[in-house]
This record gives structure tokens, C-alpha cells and sequence, in this order.
């Protein structure tokens, strides 16, 4: 049985489904892994890393899909490479299904089996599998060293001969994985840390970081948690206080990181034009939300926008792809993992148990057709 592993060819993609240290792992169960040529570059993986753990090189696209059964991705792949696919052929991708309905059922008309990495349940047994949270931690280190680059000053407060530099003031809007690292970083720079969220669970998490909860606690924030512990989307009301006091706060901020994000939704707008220009010039925004819709009005996907009070706002997307190296490494790890689920033991064959929950969970197309309910609607 063959597992393929391609170059990324999405724009700006540095990420690769596999590292030398999973293809041991994989030939070691007894499958051939073949690696397109210098797929793994620009996570830092040379090709000879790769066959010495036992992967064959092909030295194209076609050559890399050609009788492949168990296709190894980053992105879902784009319509020059699923034509290159076998029919029956398993992808096992992020394939960021609720905003790409298109492509997905191009997958299904191709005969194509395709399981995504991003509807992994958050239960104990999945939890070497979660690749939003491995990439989201890896985005909010991320975003913090894109906010120190954009800051112009720097973070911790340096008391010298020649004066002092004031520490800078960091606030993280959305306390879920990637705002408990951005605060975690923000603060291992020396910076004054505050956070938000509307999850009452993550005022805990956010004091035994180091860093001061901001946030309007009424009845509605009490009970702002789902069972899946995701945060729920709030009233106009609450949403309302919440501005007033964040409002308040972020006029004194020189830093402020939002990650907020609802599954499934267009990510709430936490921080208006208003709010905007009445931050300090020299300030920065970065919004991890960008490509949810953004929680800054006026961030703009993959740019950094000047406003004409002086702040800078950062709407890098894929920012897990800028840190590639790391990425990739546990993105590969996760997948492990997950292919480990799939493989009968005894008879080291692809066989996935089409009735396991964590395979319900994240098959998307299958016999010509998308079996996920989330994609049927
Ligand atoms: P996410 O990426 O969906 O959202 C990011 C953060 O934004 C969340 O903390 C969310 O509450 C917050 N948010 C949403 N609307 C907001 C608003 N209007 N204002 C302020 N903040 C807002 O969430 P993520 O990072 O995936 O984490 C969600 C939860 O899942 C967390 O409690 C996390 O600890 C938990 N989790 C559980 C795992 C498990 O295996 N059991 C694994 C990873 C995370």
C-alpha cells in the first residue's frame, strides 16, 4: 500500500503532511511512503532526511499521486491534483469543509474517500489528533512575535542609564488556545497582560497565567459555555456591555490580539473603527480572525493596514504556517496518530473501522458522495 506525500501548493503554504520522523513510523507498519521532491523544504525537511527514513522520491506531481491509496495533505487539494488522484483513493487533509462546500464535493464526484482533520472530536482518546489545537497554539505564539515586529518598541519594561522603555500593554481578546499562548508569550516577553473571552472557564486560565480577566460577568457570561466547551454566540445586550468596557480598556492598550471565533460562524466583531482610532499612534492590532471574517473592523486578509492615527493592523492569515517548521512537525504527528486508528494490526492493512466515532467524525466523502451530516444541509 502506498502513502504519498505532496508539495503544498497552496499560496504561501510552508507546512508538510509528513516528517522523516512519521515516514519511519509509517514504513514501519509496514507501508510505502513516497515523497515529492522537496516537499518538505520549506518546513526545513531536505529530501535526503526523507528517503533515509525510508521514502522513495518522486519527482513530480503526477508521479507522487499516480497509485497513491492514502494521500497525506496540509490543504485540500486543488482541482489539478485531484485529477491526478486514483478513484478510492484516502485524503486525509484539513479540508476546511463548511467554507469550501465546492471543492469538497468535487472530492466525492472523484471517487475520492476524504477524512478532515478539523471536525476531530475534542475527547481524551482524539486529543494526540486535535490539529486546531497543535496549529492554533503555534498561531498565537505567532501572532505575538508578528505584534513585536509591528510594535516598533520593545515589549519588557528596560530600566537604563539613558531612561527608561515602558513595558508595553498587551491585550488578548478570546482566551481559547491560541490566546492562552499569545498571553503566555506576551508575558515571557515582560509584557502587562490583559484578557478577555466570554467563557467563564477561561478566567481560571487566564490568572494562572499572570494575566488580569476582563469582562462583563453577569448571568449570560455564567452560562456562556457549550457542553463541547466552544463559546456561544451572545446577545446584542451583552455584546453591547462588553464594547462599553473593552471600550474603555483598549484606549490604554499598545497592543491587542484577538482570536475570538464561534464554530461554524463569522467570527464576532470585538473591536470597532471607533475603538481603533482611539489607540495610542504606534499601537497595533493583530487579528487572528481575519479569515473568519475578522474580529477588528478594517483588519484585511494577508495585509497589515496603516490607519491614519498611526496603529497597524496585522491580518496575516495561516499564521501556524509562518512558524512552518514546528507545524508541521506536530500537524504530521496528529496525522500519525490518526492513520495509526486506521490500520488493522494484525493484517497492517488501511482498513478504518467505518463505525468508530472518530472516523464518523471527520469522514466527509466517501463512494461518490459527502456522508458528513455538518455538509449535507
Ligand atoms: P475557538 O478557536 O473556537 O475560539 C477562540 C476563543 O474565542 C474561545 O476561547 C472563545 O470562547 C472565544 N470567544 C468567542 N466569542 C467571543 C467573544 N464575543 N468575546 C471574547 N471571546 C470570544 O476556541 P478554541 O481555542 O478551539 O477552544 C475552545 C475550548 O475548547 C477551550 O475551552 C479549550 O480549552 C477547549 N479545548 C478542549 C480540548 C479537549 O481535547 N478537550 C482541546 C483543545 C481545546
Amino acid at each position: 500500500m502506498k502513502i504519498a506525500v505532496p508539495v503544498e501548493r497552496y499560496p504561501q503554504e510552508g507546512r508538510v503532511a509528513a516528517t522523516p520522523e512519521t515516514v519511519k513510523k509509517y514504513k514501519a507498519m509496514g507501508f510505502d511512503v513516497v515523497v515529492e521532491k522537496n516537499a518538505g523544504l520549506a518546513s526545513r525537511f531536505i529530501d535526503d532526511e526523507y528517503v533515509a527514513a525510508g521514502a522513495t522520491l518522486a519527482p513530480d506531481m503526477a508521479s507522487t499521486f499516480a497509485d497513491a491509496d492514502v494521500v497525506l495533505m496540509v490543504r485540500r487539494p486543488l482541482a489539478e491534483e485531484r485529477s491526478l488522484m486514483k478513484k478510492g483513493a484516502t485524503v486525509i487533509t484539513m479540508a476546511d469543509p463548511h467554507a469550501h462546500k465546492d471543492d469538497i464535493k468535487a472530492m466525492a464526484e472523484a471517487g475520492l474517500t476524504t477524512f478532515t482533520m478539523e471536525f476531530m472530536p475534542r475527547i481524551t482518546r482524539a486529543q494526540v489528533m486535535d490539529v486546531l489545537s497543535s496549529q492554533a497554539n503555534l498561531a498565537g505564539y505567532q501572532a505575538v512575535v508578528e505584534a513585536t515586529y509591528a510594535y516598533h518598541r520593545a515589549f519588557p519594561m528596560m530600566m537604563t542609564a539613558a531612561g527608561t522603555v515602558p513595558a508595553a500593554r498587551v491585550f488578548v481578546m478570546g482566551a481559547g488556545v491560541a490566546g492562552l499562548q499569545a498571553i503566555a508569550t506576551a508575558r515571557r516577553l515582560g509584557a502587562v497582560v490583559t484578557a478577555t473571552d466570554v467563557r467563564p472557564a477561561a478566567k481560571e486560565q487566564v490568572a494562572s497565567l499572570g494575566a488580569k480577566f476582563i469582562a462583563v460577568e453577569d448571568d449570560e457570561f455564567k452560562a456562556a459555555e457549550t457542553a463541547a466547551g466552544y463559546a456561544k454566540p451572545m446577545s446584542a445586550e451583552y455584546q453591547a456591555k462588553q464594547a462599553k468596557l473593552v471600550a474603555e480598556h483598549i484606549k490604554k492598550q499598545d497592543v491587542v490580539i484577538t482570536t475570538a471565533l464561534i464554530p461554524g460562524r463569522q467570527a464576532p466583531r470585538l473591536v470597532t473603527a471607533e475603538m481603533v482610532a482611539s489607540m495610542k499612534p504606534g499601537s497595533v492590532l493583530v487579528d487572528l480572525a481575519v479569515e473568519h471574517g475578522g474580529n477588528v473592523e478594517g483588519s484585511v486578509p494577508g495585509e497589515v493596514v496603516d490607519t491614519a492615527n498611526g496603529v497597524a493592523i496585522v491580518g496575516y492569515v495561516n499564521l501556524a504556517a509562518k512558524i512552518p517548521a514546528s507545524a508541521s512537525a506536530l500537524y504530521s504527528k496528529n496525522l500519525l496518530a490518526f492513520f495509526e486508528t486506521l490500520v488493522d494490526k494484525e493484517t497492517k492493512t488501511f482498513a478504518p473501522k467505518w463505525d468508530d466515532d472518530i472516523v464518523k467524525a471527520t469522514l466527509i466523502t466517501r463512494d461518490g458522495a459527502i456522508v458528513h451530516p455538518a455538509l449535507l444541509s
